[in-house]
């Protein structure tokens, strides 16, 4: 959600700030600002709702002093509207010291209440000034700004990133996180703090998490960090491997346009290195390594598309380890009572890595004892450090709100984790792992052809673009398809939009078929062991009979469909479970022309973040 940029180094601390925020834009957010203390010892500050562009715009119109030393924020409006006065920074100190806050600080109330009493004046609605007016007091004590912001993160209840500068302490930015993502940047007289290392990957490669409950100070020579004790703590550098590039458009139309032509890429990045002579080599898994052989069944937690890949690595985990599987949503997961140990696997999946709801399911379910392996797209993030391991997806910075490209990542990732746990578990012969790894391999090149359909579609949603209800209809690994293709149209074309299991129809959602009732059908394969492409063929003709308009998407050669369906959309042929890595690409491709042709902003839909950092 809110996106942060903290900077300290040469007189260019408004690019710098700008130039983050830019590329934090797709955290989502409603409005913008930057403080600046400039060489004279002032501190220059400019915020504004709506757009980064209208903050450049007012930057361009009332200049301010550059710097050395700056912070600045995109906020998601959580206490308060999203206008000018909310937006931060929030000043305190006469104007000397300036904050910014990613989070919610739950016991707002209460401090707020103590602030008023001592005759402090608010300026906003947001619990984050609250915060502002603390350190300020607690620097008054003593002077240093880091005891400062330390001094309060101890009283502070819920979760927070935040960044303060002093007009007295040019050079320094002080930055504390709880539940709430900050990464440092290291640069050569220069260092960065961001929300995540799009922020600064521009200016540098080399990064530092920074782990929870801990404070850093950053001066243009020198990172300190400490936990909220006081005690220091040695941070780990790690190596940012996307560069500044693979973060910005290139040509493309929309962000989503180019994530959505990096599907390809995106699986056998996420394959790389991880398959060799046939078999599954997951480095990532050696810390729970001994532990994943005592697993008696595993739990997946995620939210959203991340939840849909969920299922359908289920079916292929299941099928191929014998291991029970079941699918949450995080937020329902963790507020009901589940039957946990050691024996559990929990596997989270998050593109961001800093869903809240996520990171809450997987600290409950390590404190119930649960061993937990994160799949994640963001390294550095928060949910990986919570994790006992990690499986990284590679599908690179995902840009566009609404995921597309991450979900084939991590539908990959499940299959090479289903397939590991195989190996271990003797449940797959050496030659039936073989076959699979073959047919993963393949389908890189098979999301390309698929991808090839683009113009065809466009058209199809050109034809569509007034239509107010869509339903998707899916059947084992189709079912999830259904469900993402549904989620794309509402948040990205804002159209009522349902997926149902095929199987479900006749128990309910049959009733809502009326002429021209546009369906969208993912048809099994007629290879498929389970015989359900009969089944969905019949539903197909079931739903035709009472005038809907039947969009179907099967695979090549599949002349069963023909008959019964206005359009099909051919898929290449593909290992079953495999498949619905290639029939998502049309329905995603589908939920953004669809908005295209309404005039929508794709990339940042209304309502929606990117990055989901408040429960
Ligand atoms: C849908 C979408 C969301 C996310 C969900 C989880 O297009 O983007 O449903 O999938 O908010 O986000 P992550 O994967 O970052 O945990």
């Amino acid at each position: 959600m809110c996106g942060i940029v903290g900077y300290v180094g040469s007189d260019k601390s408004i690019e710098v700030l700008l130039g983050g925020l830019k590329r934090l834009e797709y955290r989502g957010y409603d409005s913008a600002g930057v403080a600046v203390v400039g060489p004279d010892g002032t501190l220059g500050m400019r915020k504004k709702a709506g757009k980064l562009q209208v903050l450049v715009d007012d930057l361009a119109e009332h200049p301010l002093a550059n710097g050395a030393t700056g912070i600045g924020h995109t906020r998601w409006a959580t206490h308060g509207g999203p206008t000018d006065g909310n937006a931060h920074p929030h000043l305190s100190d006469g104007g000397r010291l300036a904050l910014i806050h990613n989070g919610i600080i739950e016991n707002f109330a209460e401090l707020k209440e103590e602030l008023l009493l001592e005759g402090v004046q608010f300026a906003s609605e947001t619990d984050s000034e609250v915060a502002a007016h603390l350190v300020a007091r607690a620097y008054r004590e003593t002077g240093d700004l880091t005891e400062a912001l330390r001094a309060v993160v101890n009283r502070l209840e819920g979760a927070f990133t935040l960044l303060v500068v002093h007009a007295d302490q040019p050079g320094v930015v002080v930055g504390a996180r709880r539940n709430s993502p900050l990464v440092i940047g290291l640069g050569d007289g220069e260092n960065f703090l961001g929300s995540d290392v799009a922020a600064f990957v521009e200016f540098t490669q080399r990064a530092m998490a920074i782990g929870q409950d801990q404070i850093v100070t950053i001066t243009p020579s020198h990172v300190a960090v400490i936990d909220f004790a006081g005690t220091p703590v040695e941070a780990q550098e790690f190596e940012v491997t996307w560069d500044a590039s693979a973060a910005e458009k290139g040509g493309w139309s929309s962000f989503m346009a180019k994530e959505i032509s990096e599907e390809p890429e995106a699986v056998a990045n996420t394959l790389l290195g991880r398959v060799v002579d046939g078999m599954v080599h997951l480095e990532d898994l050696d810390a729970i390594r001994d532990r994943l052989l005592t697993v008696n069944r595993v739990i997946v937690i995620a939210c959203g598309t991340a939840a849909y890949a969920g299922i359908l690595g289920k079916y292929a985990i299941e099928q191929w380890s014998r291991l029970p599987v079941e699918v949450e949503l995080a937020h329902e997961f963790r507020y009901r009572d589940p039957v946990l140990d050691q024996h559990t696997l929990v596997v989270s999946i998050s593109q961001s890595g800093e869903t809240m709801d996520t990171l809450m399911a997987v600290k409950f379910a390590r404190e119930q004892g649960a061993q937990v392996l994160s799949i994640c797209n963001t390294q550095g993030a928060t949910i990986p450090r919570e994790s006992d391991a990690v499986i990284y997806t590679h599908a690179g910075p995902e840009v566009a709100v609404a995921s597309t490209k991450a979900f084939v990542a991590q539908g990959t990732a499940l299959f090479l984790l289903g397939l590991h746990l195989a190996t271990i578990r003797g449940t797959l012969s050496a030659d039936e792992i073989a076959q699979q790894i073959d047919d993963l391999k393949a389908i890189p090149e098979k999301i390309s052809r698929v991808l090839e359909s683009g113009e065809r579609i466009k058209t199809l949603a050109g034809w569509m673009a007034d239509t107010h209800s869509v339903l998707f209809l899916g059947r084992h690994v189709g079912y999830p398809i259904a469900l993402e293709g549904a989620l794309k149209l509402k948040e990205l074309a804002y159209i009522h939009a349902e997926g149902f299991a095929a199987g479900e129809l006749k128990h309910g959602p049959i009733a809502l078929i009326e002429p021209g009732q546009i369906v969208f059908v993912i048809v099994p394969s007629p290879r498929d062991p389970r015989s359900l492409h009969p089944k969905v063929v019949s539903n197909i003709q079931e739903i035709r009979a009472r005038g809907a308009r039947v969009i179907a998407i099967a695979e090549d050669g599949d002349a069963a469909v023909l008959p019964f369906a206005d359009e099909v959309i051919h898929i290449p042929l593909a290992a079953p479970l495999f498949e619905p890595l290639l029939a998502v690409v049309p329905l995603h491709i589908f939920g953004m022309e669809l908005a295209s042709a309404k005039g929508l902003d794709v990339d940042q839909p209304r309502n929606l973040a990117k990055s989901v950092t408040v429960e």
